[in-house]
């Protein structure tokens, strides 16, 4: 059985990496080993972004490096689509397994649903990890991304309960699908304690000698809608003010970010809020910010469902979200996006008690059941694409893009 996962971008890194780690185990413990390859296309490529989650996650160097780079989406996504062909038609798996919503999940899942190795139209099975969430709103890339990739998906490995309810109201057949937990949670309950030896609230001045974590705040931004026209992002900062003179905001901030930070001249804490703006952070340096933290404010869809793990209060910086059951069970609130909205948002949640329940199935185990499923799939007659297996088992002679790196580039 020939497993092939494809990661592009920051939010894979993580979502993989149990995966990954899970097949290790099953082939320490099984005769009938999986083999697996790893691509990497190469969407984020800094150190910072792409490079210090492989050390953190313990994740191997990919096999295939695509080195796409940035680009509009229809460049990036295009780039991806043609580089991943070739790598598809060298390795020929028995199962493409892509996770989340971002550009690269979508491109590799419409590739792999598209080749045909015969006539009778033989392929790999696309596998999507993360899938069924919605957001109902279809001016998010992500949203887009995931809707694709859901309907051109064979095995759908869900999240949470709306996931479900989502992929049967949009017809996609109920043995395609599975509720098996969040593998972004299996990582963070595996790594929390490691964690914990971080020495980034030292560094950050949070942490006393004595051991004592004083109040801050975690600020995370990067969505397009909030952070690419000059007014969105002044609403927000306004938005932001009150927390920013109760406790220092310890803002990581994403290249587009900083990028636009530059573009429209702002300068976060020229009204006086205390709010430190640092380079992102690692894996491991992130979750422990994320796990002392007081309250974190945030436009990503993956950081909502972490605080709702680990119980931390958490503002949504949009106006909906793909992820409900952390708002329903967990410790998330939708703010919207004008600043009168977040500063409620912000003092609601400052004064919250509850830490929420943890969803169901978010228990470490997802990646385990997926891989479970993947050997039960492969194993079946009834599995339309299982008769394609890697022609010959060699490794491609070839790689795209740029060469396969050492490690991931700096
Ligand atoms: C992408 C995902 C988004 C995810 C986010 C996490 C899509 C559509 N979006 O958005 O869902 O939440 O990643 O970060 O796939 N850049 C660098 N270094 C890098 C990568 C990017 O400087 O390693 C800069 C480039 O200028 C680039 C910009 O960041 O143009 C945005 O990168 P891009 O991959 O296009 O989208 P993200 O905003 O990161």
């Amino acid at each position: 059985m020939k497993v092939l996962t494809v990661v592009g971008a920051r939010p894979n890194f993580m979502k993989v990496a149990p995966i990954i780690a899970a097949i290790n185990r099953h082939n320490e413990d099984s005769d009938d080993a999986i083999h697996h390859v790893l691509v990497h296309t190469g969407q984020h490529y800094d150190a910072i972004m792409s490079g210090a989650f492989f050390n953190d996650l313990q994740l191997p160097t990919p096999d295939v490096w695509l080195g796409v780079g940035s680009g509009s989406h229809a460049v990036q996504t295009a780039e991806i689509m043609k580089s991943f062909e070739c790598v598809l038609a060298a390795e020929r798996p028995e199962f493409v397994v892509v996770v989340g919503d971002v550009n690269s999940t979508m491109a590799c899942a419409v590739v792999t649903a598209k080749v045909a190795w015969d006539c009778t139209g033989a392929r790999p099975s696309v596998v999507h990890v993360e899938a069924g969430l919605r957001s109902f709103d279809r001016s998010m890339p992500e949203e887009v991304n995931r809707v694709i990739t859901d309907h051109v998906s064979d095995l759908l490995f869900v999240t949470e309960e709306s996931g479900l309810q989502n992929l049967r109201n949009e017809g996609i057949p109920s043995d395609r699908i599975h509720f098996v937990g969040n593998t972004m949670i299996d990582s963070l309950l595996a790594f929390k304690e490691k964690a914990e030896a971080s020495t980034v609230l030292e560094r950050l001045g949070f942490r006393n000698r004595a051991g004592g974590i004083s109040d801050y705040a975690l600020l995370t931004l990067h969505r397009p809608s909030n952070v690419d026209d000059p007014d969105a992002f002044l609403n927000i900062l306004a938005g932001l003010n009150d927390l920013g003179h109760e406790c220092p905001i310890v803002f990581p901030v994403h290249p587009r970010t900083k990028q636009r930070i530059k573009d429209f001249g702002l300068r976060p804490e020229a009204n006086g809020m205390k709010i430190a703006l640092i380079d992102p952070l690692g894996y491991l340096d992130f979750v422990a910010v994320m796990k002392h933290a007081r309250l974190v404010v945030t436009d990503s869809g993956g950081i909502q469902e972490e605080t709702t793990c680990l119980g931390i209060p958490c503002v949504t910086v949009r106006d909906n979200t793909e992820r409900p059951v952390t708002v329903e069970h967990g410790t998330n609130t939708i703010a919207g996006t004008t600043a009168p909205q977040i500063r409620a948002a912000i003092r609601r949640q400052l004064q919250r008690r509850s830490k929420g329940v943890v969803p169901e199935k978010w228990d470490g185990h997802a990646a385990e059941r997926i891989v479970d499923l993947l050997v039960r799939a492969s194993a079946d007659p009834a599995n339309a694409h299982a008769r394609h297996l890697a022609v010959d088992g060699r490794r491609p002679d070839f790689t795209v893009g740029s060469s396969v790196p050492e490690a991931i580039p700096a």
